[in-house]
């Protein structure tokens, strides 16, 4: 017993480390001007936009809440920051991070980009290869719209699904979660907005099931329901001119045959007139109902129970488009613990926006009073 105990302790150590989160990246921007030593500039453009450090107009902690800004109207940026590489394979990946357009967006991008650790930093640009692009777009009343996209097999795939984004001037929590039974939920501001299979709400795989390409519908199928009834005759004095000389008209006085030509009474629509006969219908006794395309199992198709799987994940980056510049983003997470992000959101995004609203009232009024 004495020999048992050490082990028995080892094995619930082992088992505590093995439940430990892995936090891949953490980054809240709470360092100064540190983060210009994590965050890489790209040089793919000369004329890229700035990046600011501040927690903008109106805030609920001056500190927590700086992060980067979009600092110029009409400008690319591009941006990002390296962490150890890791792989997702068997376990959770949670990307997680605040956005807030605090200039009222018309339009712009507000999403970040999961990138292998092969990316050149410095070259980085709208092409760059990534793994994953998930955040809001907003382009004008039409475009709000939160992208969750993957890169499979070298092709990105757009989710089939529209999860609608937070167009307001307030902070906004972005969560997504990839499990490794390919089931994935996105959240807002810690709410699930959208969840489902991977296989599902993406084509990633060819459909599993197509129409039989050999069946064809038989030629003598009568998938007619209702026929015209063969015993239903026209009835003979049916036919009617549709229009006949007005029977009340008369020939005007002074109606002069030789110089006004031969009087012909206006013609008028005729009250007997029963318009074209067409037989009833009846129910067609060789109706054989519908006929359905049968299906047959896609010779194509081929299950992939990792599509959620990325060898290498190191870097993550703002590659965006902004109209009008002002967005911040903040409370970076990438972590295999969804309820950690949770959490994390509660403390950082949760803790500063009731206060944030507050705050942003009096400031509104001090506004008008000037
Ligand atoms: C986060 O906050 C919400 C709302 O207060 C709460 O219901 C939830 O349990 C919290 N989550 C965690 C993981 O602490």
């Amino acid at each position: 017993a004495m020999a048992a105990l050490p082990l028995v302790l080892w094995a619930l150590t082992a088992a505590s480390v093995l439940a430990e989160p892995a936090v891949y990246l953490r980054e809240q921007f709470e360092d100064g001007d540190a983060w210009t030593r994590r965050w890489v500039e790209s040089k793919h453009k000369s004329d890229y936009g700035k990046f600011v450090l501040t927690a903008g107009k109106f805030y609920g902690d001056v500190e927590k809440d700086k992060g980067l800004q979009t600092s110029q109207d009409a400008r690319f940026y591009a941006v990002s920051s390296r962490f150890d590489d890791f792989s997702n394979k068997g376990r959770a990946l949670v990307v997680q991070f605040t956005v807030k357009h605090e200039q009222e967006i018309d339009c712009g991008g507000g999403y970040v980009k999961l990138f292998p650790s092969d990316l050149n930093q410095e070259d980085m640009h709208g092409d760059s290869t990534y793994n994953i692009m998930f955040g809001p777009d907003i382009c004008g009343p039409g475009t709000k719209k939160v992208h969750v996209i993957f890169n499979y097999k070298g092709k990105n795939h757009l989710i089939n699904k529209d999860i609608r984004c937070k167009d307001d001037e307030f902070s906004h929590l972005y969560t997504l979660i990839v499990n490794p039974d390919n089931s994935y939920e996105v959240k807002i501001d810690n709410k699930k907005v959208e969840s489902g299979s991977l296989e599902d709400d993406w084509d990633f795989l060819p459909p599993r099931r197509i129409k039989d390409p050999e069946a064809k519908k038989p030629e003598d199928w009568d998938d007619r329901e209702k026929v015209p009834d063969p015993e239903d005759k026209k009835p003979e004095d049916w036919d009617k001119p549709e229009v006949i000389p007005d029977p009340d008209a008369k020939k005007p006085e002074d109606w002069d045959e030789e110089m006004d030509g031969e009087w012909e009474a206006p013609m008028v629509t005729n009250p007997d007139y029963k318009g074209e006969w067409k037989p009833r219908e009846m129910d067609n006794p060789a109706y054989k109902g519908k006929w359905v395309h049968p299906e047959i199992d896609n010779p194509e198709y081929t299950p992939d129970a990792q599509i959620y799987k990325y060898d290498s994940i190191g870097v993550i980056g703002l590659d965006l488009w902004q109209v009008k510049s002002g967005t911040i983003f903040d409370n970076f997470l990438i972590t295999d613990d969804p309820k950690l992000a949770e959490e994390v959101g509660n403390e950082t995004w949760g803790k500063t926006k009731l206060l944030t609203r507050a705050l942003r009232c009096p400031q509104d009024a001090e506004k008008k009073m000037k």
